[in-house]
């Protein structure tokens, strides 16, 4: 796994529907009243971040195992005389031996072989949407009520994110590498802190806690109560 910002990607754009597709499958509100205000949705907490702050916009990504396609060639039988008798088991990408080797040992058996770079592929396996900003400065995020209530702790923790990693992917320290590589970033600007605005009742605090932040502040946000959590730079 390797975390980079998603725009350092030679092929970037071909990442952006997984990107949404991890945004839409794991974010709290799942039910829409429709088309528009999914997009809406997503605008506010995808689109924004990454139309604006493209250079914070930070992916997870891991190697894949693909199936070969048909048109590969396979090894000729009299390259493969000389090898040893089969073993029980199947080729597998994640296996010690080549796919070469193996699949030579049973003529009657034998798999494509092909080069690395065609063997696997890169999968967004979690996101993070960062903003260096201080958002009470900023006028993109004069939608964001809670900051009347929080903004004085933005003296302090002035950058801020937003983290999704799919269900499939969790508790495998995706999330907390992804808030990591934004850390340093934060570091880098000579930002003091970077914080967080989540549900108060949400699972993700415990996460956020195990990653350095510490609940700051505490206020209704539509008579739900959210938190605060900032962690700062040292
Ligand atoms: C919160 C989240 C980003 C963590 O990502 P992750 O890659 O699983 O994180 P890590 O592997 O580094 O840490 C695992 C910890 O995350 C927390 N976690 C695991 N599953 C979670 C879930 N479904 N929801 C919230 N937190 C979860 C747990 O505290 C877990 O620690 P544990 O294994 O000791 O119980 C991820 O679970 C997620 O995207 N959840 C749904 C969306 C969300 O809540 N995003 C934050 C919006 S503010």
């Amino acid at each position: 796994m390797r975390i980079v910002p998603l725009t350092t990607l030679p092929d970037w754009r071909a990442h952006l529907p997984r990107v949404e597709e991890i945004f839409l499958t794991s974010s709290a509100v799942q039910n829409f009243t429709d088309d528009a205000h999914r997009a809406r949705f997503k605008a506010r907490w995808l689109g924004r971040y990454l139309d604006h702050f493209p250079g914070s916009f930070f992916v997870a990504l891991d190697q894949t195992s693909l199936l070969p396609p048909p048109e590969t060639s396979l090894i000729p039988p009299s390259e493969t005389s000389s090898l040893p008798p089969p073993e029980r088991g199947r080729v597998g990408w994640g296996s010690t031996e080549s796919p070469r080797r193996k699949s030579a040992r049973d003529p009657e058996k034998w798999e494509p072989v092909f080069g690395q770079d065609h063997a696997q592929k890169e999968n967004v396996i979690g996101y993070l949407a960062g903003c260096l900003d201080d958002p009470r400065g900023n006028p993109l995020f004069a939608d964001l009520a809670v900051y009347a209530v929080f903004g004085p702790l933005c003296d302090t923790y002035p950058a801020h994110l937003h983290i999704y990693v799919p269900a499939e992917a969790r508790s495998r320290g995706v999330g907390a590498a992804l808030i990591e590589a934004f850390a340093v970033q934060c570091k880098d600007a000579k930002l003091p802190g970077l914080h967080l605005v989540t549900d108060k009742a949400a699972r993700n605090v415990r996460f956020y806690e195990q990653n350095g932040f510490a609940v700051l502040a505490t206020t209704l946000s539509h008579g739900t109560p959210v938190v605060f959590m900032g962690r700062g730079i040292i």
